[in-house]
């Protein structure tokens, strides 16, 4: 460890990465002499078919455009001009499955897979603005199915494989999407699970209710057995691969749709974040190349997220593609088939850059030291998390023993909402502490208020502060899809006076000014960095026979960060079907949702804590989940409902 005069616990980078760094502390200062010219210079990383009029226009906020009349393909951007600039033998993605096969894939390769994707879609019929829903596990034509949309203009829903019928047909039905893509099956620690299966189960759900949907193309990966539909469903082999691997991209709008992804919000329906192309594509290029220190055809990167979520979006898909980076994509979970797994990639791949979330931090801190130490992870130069707070213990086992004491660790702070990093340090100029997102990247703004809007006070330790954004920034979500008047509601209205973004998210300065994410203050829960709404959870629960109501809050979790805890009251008839029925709730909710929703407890309680309106008062169970004294409850209508729900936890 480095101690810097001004800080105890804060950590420099060393001579020799600072001075070989992408970053340097200049940006900050290019960056407050002039933010549109800023901004403007990270577009020109980028290749404009038509350049653009204006910087940023935020005449219609908080709608913003940025880049306005450019024209650009963001495929093209990510994939052809690397072959054109004469790296077409450079490996574009190591892809690692799950039973141990591989497949190296350059970016010559990757150009004609993606070509003939579009070819096939455009045979298809689909054309430019039209929704395709990609439901599929982490395989390399999942992100040619991706670019190819992305080529064509075709905005992307991509829905995480592990979701249930149910929700996946939800996200298909809000995006009227003409097409799924998905694949036969999945590997799952071994397992072959069927994907196409449950699309069918989505289609045919709600009985015979019309839906969107005209194909469903499947991928072969398990080989498995599926249900067919004629004319419905097609196999890629025996379309995609054998389209034409010559196609030329089109210019779209820096403002043409890029994607929509679902996330929860405080009420049980997912909001469609959508994201356009110039400012997106620029921002998660810009933040790829700075806070990773990417090199390209150097380094070798590898995101463990999911495409699934924003993370793999912007940082497995767009970003470090636009960057030419070189990148491991692995299929399965971290202990298949043992704890090894990703240090076995690491090593085999010579892993440079490694970017993950907390809770996986906080699994292997729990697997033990010995496991990475029997591995030569020498390659490492640089970690980074996100996804939620990482725990200063956690940040320095990290450093420590992933990053050989020697590694910066970037904690980065950004949203499904953001489209790109927004809070970070820069690994080459930041003298990092371990919990601390530090400070907004050159060229955003954040700010920390209270309730009416002033800014807190440095080192102030009751953490009553509120993150927003008070400047609009290139990747900033455009709205939410179809539903305009809930996008300005959610993140708008709260600080409506002074045209603040508000992001949902508590935070503090410490006394040196520096920033920490101190996670939602709605309700929204995080599980394992994976975003959760408490009403998703109440809804499924409701949705059961035996439950007359419930209430479901997020816990603290040693390792997954929170965990979910529901206090459900039964009917009547329910009422002495005990622990079978606990069980039974349980697996309701991971068919509903997703497994990932699954409660951690589920108690059963005959009260709710309500105020004299009706309303639950989580943050009473928050405490009764957390064990703690409880607070304030003299708004309650029965104080006495405490003892009863106590008994039931012991
Ligand atoms: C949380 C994931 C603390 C936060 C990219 C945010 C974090 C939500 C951090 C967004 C971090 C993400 N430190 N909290 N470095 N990164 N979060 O949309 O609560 O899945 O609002 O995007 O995750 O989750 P989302």
């Amino acid at each position: 460890m480095t101690e810097t005069a001004d800080h105890k616990d804060s950590y420099s980078p060393s001579a020799e990465f600072a001075a070989a760094a992408n970053a340097g502390a200049e940006l900050y200062e290019q960056a407050s002499a002039d933010r549109d010219a800023f901004w403007a210079e990270q577009a020109s990383r980028l290749h404009w078919h038509q350049p653009w009029g204006q910087v940023l226009d935020w005449s219609d906020a908080p709608v913003a455009k940025w880049f306005a009349d450019g024209k650009l393909n963001v495929a093209y951007n990510c994939v052809d001009r690397h072959v054109l600039d004469g790296h077409g033998d450079q490996v574009a993605i190591h892809w690692e499955g799950e039973p141990g096969d591989s497949r190296a894939v350059t970016y010559r390769e990757l150009l004609a897979e993606v070509s003939r994707a579009a070819n096939y879609f455009t045979e298809l019929g689909l054309e430019a603005g039209d929704r395709v829903a990609i439901y599929m596990p982490m395989v390399p034509e999942a992100i040619v199915a991706m670019l190819a949309c992305a080529r064509l203009g075709l905005t992307h829903s991509v829905v995480f494989a592990g979701f249930s019928p149910t929700a996946l047909r939800q996200r298909v039905d809000d995006a009227s999407a003409r097409l799924i893509i998905t694949t036969d099956g999945q590997w799952r620690r071994g397992k072959a699970a069927p994907l196409k299966e449950a699309v069918d189960e989505a289609l045919f759900a709600n009985g015979d209710v019309p839906h969107s949907v005209e194909h469903v193309l499947v991928v072969r990966r398990t080989e498995i057995e599926v249900p067919w539909t004629e004319g419905r469903d097609l196999w890629w082999h025996e379309t995609v691969t054998q389209a034409s691997p010559e196609h030329e991209a089109q210019p779209f709008d820096a403002e043409h749709p890029l994607f929509i992804l679902y996330t929860s919000g405080t009420t049980g329906k997912p909001k469609g974040i959508l994201h356009t192309s110039g400012g997106y594509l620029t921002q998660v290029s810009y933040t790829h190349h700075n806070v990773f220190d990417h090199k390209a055809g150097q380094d070798v990167y590898w995101c463990t997220a999911d495409i699934g979520w924003v993370t793999g979006h912007s940082y497995i898909v767009y970003g470090p593609l636009s960057n030419r980076a070189t990148q491991v994509v692995y299929e399965g979970t971290p202990n298949f088939p043992d704890e090894h797994r990703h240090w076995q990639i690491v090593e085999k791949y010579g892993v440079s850059i490694y970017y993950t979330a907390p809770t996986l931090v906080r699994t292997f801190m729990k697997w033990g030291r010995e496991i990475p130490a029997a591995h030569d992870l020498s390659s490492l130069r640089l970690l980074g998390s996100v996804g939620e707070p990482i725990n200063p213990e956690a940040w320095r086992w990290y450093r420590d023993v992933i990053g050989a004491g020697t590694a910066p660790v970037v904690d980065t702070w950004w949203q499904t909402e953001t489209g790109a990093i927004m809070i970070s340090p820069l690994p080459g100029v930041t003298a990092t502490k371990p919990g601390a997102a530090m400070a907004p990247l050159p060229g955003i703004s954040a700010l920390v208020v209270d309730e009416e809007g002033k800014p807190v006070q440095r080192g102030e330790t009751e953490a009553n502060g509120y993150l927003v954004l008070d400047q609009p920034w290139p990747s900033m979500l455009r709205g939410i899809w179809g539903d305009m008047e809930r996008y300005r509601a959610t993140y708008w209205e709260r600080y409506a006076a002074q045209g603040w973004y508000f992001a949902g998210d508590g935070a503090k300065l410490d006394a040196d000014g520096d920033l920490w994410v101190l996670g939602r203050v709605d309700d929204v829960m995080n599980v394992s960095g994976h975003r959760i709404s408490t009403a998703e959870v109440e809804s499924a629960l409701v949705g059961h026979s035996g439950v007359a109501e419930a209430a479901v809050v997020g816990a603290s979790d040693e390792t997954t960060g929170q965990g979910i805890v529901a206090f459900v009251i039964l009917t009547a008839e329910a009422k002495d079907t005990g622990a079978a029925l606990v069980d039974e709730l349980k697996a309701e909710v991971s068919r509903e949702i997703s497994p990932i929703a699954r409660p951690r407890e589920i108690h059963v309680v005959p009260e709710l804590p309500k105020t004299r309106s009706g309303k639950i008062m989580r943050r009473l169970l928050r405490d009764v989940a957390e064990g703690r004294e409880l607070g304030d409850t003299s708004t309650l209508v029965d104080p006495n409902v405490f003892e009863a729900i106590r008994a039931t936890k012991a």
